[in-house]
């Protein structure tokens, strides 16, 4: 292909294009790009993403810095100077060498162009979803955007399945910027976290007078607040059997009673729900509506638990790192041997629990570098009920010699890296070993 063909594609596709050296320095940004970020190709080209990111600068982050980090594509979104928030896709290309020599990064826009004010004040009823990123390099992540962004823009309605605290929440914020709804509003409810008593008021609205302590006028609900846009039901499992059916019929036809009202209110809102159960089994014992779980589920997007996407660890620790530093004004870092010893624990309560631990760690550590022992004893990963203090020092000091085993192969080298004497790692690790080794020559440690 010609050179001025190349360009005329660069300049006319919809995406925005972001082209940086293996150094990050920045190479060329396409008319796109520029469009949507309201930034120019002059003021970018030759500048280093190391000097146009961090607070305040050009970039909230920078998928580059992460893919010259982890050396595999990554996807994250950001925020601008210009305000706007960009979903970014970045991905190494490698020279025969094996070296970075181009990062090319594609980029969607996910900027929300109008938005009421009316609305979003009044959060004591329904919260606008706060602003936060997403940072991931897990390739079943980067599937999981993937088919989020391909149904963002149909008006399927979509549920979101995973452990608490994988990021549904998050997604389906993605979503609804991803769609051509995103000028109007995501409404959010948590059906766990709202009496069932005023569950059906808070999403259909009342009339005048409806039931006692009511408001005078009446009031719309979420449903209304919502048209032209999407509303999230959050813990749909425990949405109470009565208002699943008339969820169900909002689905079907679109329309809906207020409580205590007469008259047919008609809306266009784009519905995703979302659950850390497991709704087909609900269905089975009869405690979800199963023709509700057909319409609902649509489109089912299941985010995977952190402790299966591992390689996200190291990434999303840095990011809350960076995060909360700010916050707190403070320059404090995790050690790599923290971080390496963070990847491996279990995070049952994923990442808002691994962002917690992160902030915890940020605002107890007296030091500015933190090191491995302020994760030792993290409460979740450790300790099992009935256990007593000397029972989970002996499980963690086994965790640890295995962990330092497998890496060392040797007890002579265990013995040195842990600081104690071979015949006591050789002591410990009896039994703990699968298989025999052959004898080892004694060493220094000795
Ligand atoms: N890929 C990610 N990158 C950065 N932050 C993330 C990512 N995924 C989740 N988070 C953060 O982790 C926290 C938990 O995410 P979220 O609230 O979306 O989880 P959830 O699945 O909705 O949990 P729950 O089931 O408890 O409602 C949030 O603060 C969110 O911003
Ligand atoms: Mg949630």
């Amino acid at each position: 292909m010609d050179k001025k063909l190349l360009e005329i594609i660069f300049d006319n596709v919809y995406n925005g294009i972001y082209i940086v050296d293996g150094q990050a320095v920045t190479i060329a940004v396409n008319k796109a790009f520029e469009e949507m970020s309201g930034i120019t190709n002059a003021e970018l080209v030759g500048k280093s993403l190391y000097d146009l990111v961090g607070e305040g600068n050009y970039f909230s982050g920078s998928a580059s810095l992460l893919v010259i980090e982890h050396r595999r594509p990554v996807t994250a979104t950001y925020s601008t100077k210009t305000n706007r928030k960009l979903l970014v896709k970045g991905r190494p290309i490698f020279n025969p060498d094996g070296e970075i020599e181009y990062i090319v990064n594609t980029i969607w826009d996910l900027t929300v162009v109008q938005y009421s004010q009316q609305i979003d004040s009044d959060t004591a009823r329904s919260q606008m979803l706060a602003e936060e990123d997403i940072i991931t390099c897990s390739e079943r992540m980067m599937h999981v955007i993937d088919l989020a962004q391909r149904v963002a823009s149909t008006d399927s309605t979509i549920l979101l399945t995973g452990e608490s605290g994988v990021g549904k929440s998050l997604l389906a914020k993605m979503i609804h910027r991803a769609s051509e709804r995103k000028s109007a509003q995501i409404m959010q409810i948590n059906c766990a976290a709202i009496p069932e008593t005023l569950i059906e008021s808070e999403l259909f609205g009342y009339e005048a007078g409806s039931f006692t302590g009511a408001d005078r006028k009446g009031k719309p609900g979420l449903f209304e607040m919502a048209h032209g846009g999407t509303i999230f039901l959050d813990e749909i499992s425990e949405l109470p059997l009565h208002l699943q059916s008339k969820l169900l019929g909002v689905i079907q036809d679109h329309e809906f009673f207020r409580v205590g009202g007469r008259k047919v209110h008609k809306v266009d809102v784009r519905i995703m729900a979302a659950t850390n159960k497991d709704i087909a089994a609900l269905v089975a014992a009869g405690k979800f509506r199963e023709d509700l779980y057909y319409r609902l589920n649509v489109v089912p997007i299941s985010i995977p638990p952190l402790r299966e996407r591992r390689e996200d660890i190291p990434a999303l620790i840095r990011y809350f790192t960076d995060k909360y530093n700010r916050k707190y004004n403070s320059y404090k870092k995790l050690s790599e041997s923290l971080i390496n010893q963070m990847v491996g624990m279990a995070w049952k309560g994923n990442i808002r629990e691994l962002e917690n631990s992160v902030e915890r760690y940020i605002v107890t550590s007296p030091v500015d570098h933190i090191g491995s022992e302020h994760a030792m004893f993290e409460a979740d990963n450790v300790l099992a009920e009935g256990t007593t203090l000397k029972q989970i020092l002996h499980q963690h000091e086994q965790k640890v010699l295995l962990k330092a085993y497998r890496q060392y192969g040797t007890t002579r080298r265990v013995a040195a890296a842990l600081g104690i004497s071979q015949a006591s790692a050789a002591r410990k690790l009896k039994g703990l070993r699968q298989q025999p080794r052959k004898p080892e020559p004694a060493g220094k440690n000795e």
